[in-house]
């Protein structure tokens, strides 16, 4: 029986082998990130010869280490690892990160099922080899060798590539997204995206889980994870044509597998097929910060026609339905609509609309029972004042109908340059994804709706 990660994510205890006093060297970053972490715990540096790292006392071997480890991270050179995983072994310890790489990636298969039989029949949990290791932002600790602080919040990334996992950290920074953690998988020779998912579907800091993977070593337990779990799980799946698939053999040393298979097996799972990382990311902010579309049908407010039927097409390529109004909506919005101009989905504010006709609208549909999520967009034209579109969305945020009462989810379009950008900001930061393009915000919106219809689902089979 496989241990649970409580100590892995949260050791009281860490010992880091290969530590070092060369500050270019990856034992020297892994042991400062755990040191400057914000968070307590017991900290042994393990180095053949030095006797203080970093005015941390030394150990030469971790046999040496007077307290119980919850978590080793091996930082050597490939050929050492095992004999190091061998003490871990005997030494008890609970959890290990093995940073090296020069395992399966390259070829060295013999060198990795070697790690894979020492610790057959051992309950410590083993990550990797070749990782970055994890950062649990939930509690403040960095147990990677990696630069980049996520900022706290709820959406856990989980990477099979160590390189594209930092990339996210900036990434998700740069968005406002808000991490609950994140961590890389390597080759996988024990802790492996199931153990994860089902980790981060009971814990409390995640909300939505984000995935990139290369393969799946146990198809059927990735399958399983993804069903069990009550929250979006979301994931982009590389390799999907010949060369990229290719690509990944010689990446983490995995086998690419049938796209196809790959893109039903998760639909019917429940998770979400995610085409990049940014469309990751665009579905993770939404979820994490909006409820779910509990239905496909949208409402779209817009001061440029053009756009709005843009974000029409969108929409409707993407499962997402945009009906006609109500009889006691089209009245709501037919009273601030200059007098020429007469309601319709997407509903055309005109050019020069403001505050008071963005928030009707916006009210409008938020009242309106046949429409399950809302879009507001606005272009930057000669009349439209980008805070006028910005600060009626922030109004509904505040008043808090939002969520609390209406429980819809509203998402923005923009299309402008600079003077926007700083607008944008403030959405994002009270929760509203903003997307300077109706693809990305159409796709946002399906996220959103893939989940409502989970959540029916599940409703169903209780
Ligand atoms: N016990 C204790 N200390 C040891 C042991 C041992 N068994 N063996 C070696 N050491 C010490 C060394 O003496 C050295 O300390 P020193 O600097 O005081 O001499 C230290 O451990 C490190 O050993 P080195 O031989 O200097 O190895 P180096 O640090 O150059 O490389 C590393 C080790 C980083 C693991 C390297 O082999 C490697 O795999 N690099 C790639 C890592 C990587 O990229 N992983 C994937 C991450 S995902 C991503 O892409 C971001």
């Amino acid at each position: 029986m496989k241990k649970n990660l409580k100590t892995f994510f949260q050791p009281k205890s860490i010992a880091v082998v290969g530590a070092s006093k060369d500050s270019r060297k990856i034992g020297h970053a892994a042991l400062k990130n755990i040191l400057i972490s914000d968070y307590e715990c017991k900290l042994y540096p393990i180095n053949l010869k030095e006797k203080e790292i970093l005015g941390l006392k030394c150990y030469n071997n971790l046999k040496n280490v007077p307290v119980n480890i919850d978590l080793v991270l091996i930082s050597v050179p490939a050929k050492f690892v095992p004999e190091v995983l061998r003490d871990c072994v005997k030494k008890n310890v609970k959890n290990v990160i093995i940073i090296s790489s020069g395992f399966s990636e390259i070829g060295n298969h013999s060198l990795e099922n070697e790690l894979k039989e020492i610790i057959k029949g051992s309950k410590m949990r083993v990550l990797g080899p070749n990782v970055m290791g994890y950062k649990n932002a939930s509690i403040g600790l960095d147990a990677s060798f990696v630069y980049g602080t996520p900022r706290k919040g709820n959406v856990a990334l989980i990477s099979q590539s160590g390189a594209l996992g930092i990339g996210m950290i900036y990434l998700a920074n740069n968005e406002l997204m808000g991490v609950s953690k994140i961590i890389g998988v390597g080759n996988k020779i024990d802790i492996d995206d199931d153990d994860l998912i089902n980790y981060f579907s009971e814990d409390d800091e995640t909300k939505v889980i984000g995935l990139y993977i290369e393969a799946v070593k146990e198809g059927r337990e990735f399958m399983n994870s993804i069903k069990a779990c009550d929250k979006p799980v979301l994931v982009v799946k590389a390799g999907r044509s010949s060369a990229g698939a290719r690509a990944t053999e010689s990446h983490t040393g995995s086998m690419a597998g049938s796209d196809k298979i790959y893109s039903a097996a998760i639909k019917q799972a429940g998770g979400i097929r995610c085409r990049d990382i940014v469309e990751l990311f665009d579905m993770a902010r939404a979820l994490a910060g909006q409820p779910p579309a509990m239905g496909n049908n949208i409402g779209i407010i817009t001061n440029g026609g053009g756009l709005g039927i843009l974000l029409t097409d969108a929409c409707e390529a993407n499962g997402l339905n945009i009906p006609k109004l109500s009889k006691k909506t089209y009245k709501k919005i037919d009273k601030v609509l200059p007098e020429l101009v007469n309601p319709n989905n997407p509903v055309d504010l005109v050019a020069d609309a403001g505050f008071y006709r963005y928030e009707a609208a916006t009210r409008a549909l938020l009242e309106d029972e046949n429409i399950d999520g809302i879009i507001v967009a606005s272009v930057h034209g000669g009349y439209a004042r980008p805070e006028e579109f910005t600060g009626a969305i922030l109004k509904m945020v505040r008043e808090r109908r939002l969520h609390e009462e209406f429980k819809k989810p509203i998402l923005a379009t923009w299309v402008g340059g600079r003077e926007y950008e700083d607008l944008v900001w403030d959405l994002k930061s009270a929760g509203v994804p903003a997307y300077p393009s109706s693809w990305r915000t159409a796709r946002a919106m399906h996220g959103l709706y893939m989940e409502g219809e989970r959540i029916k689902k599940e409703r169903k089979e209780d």
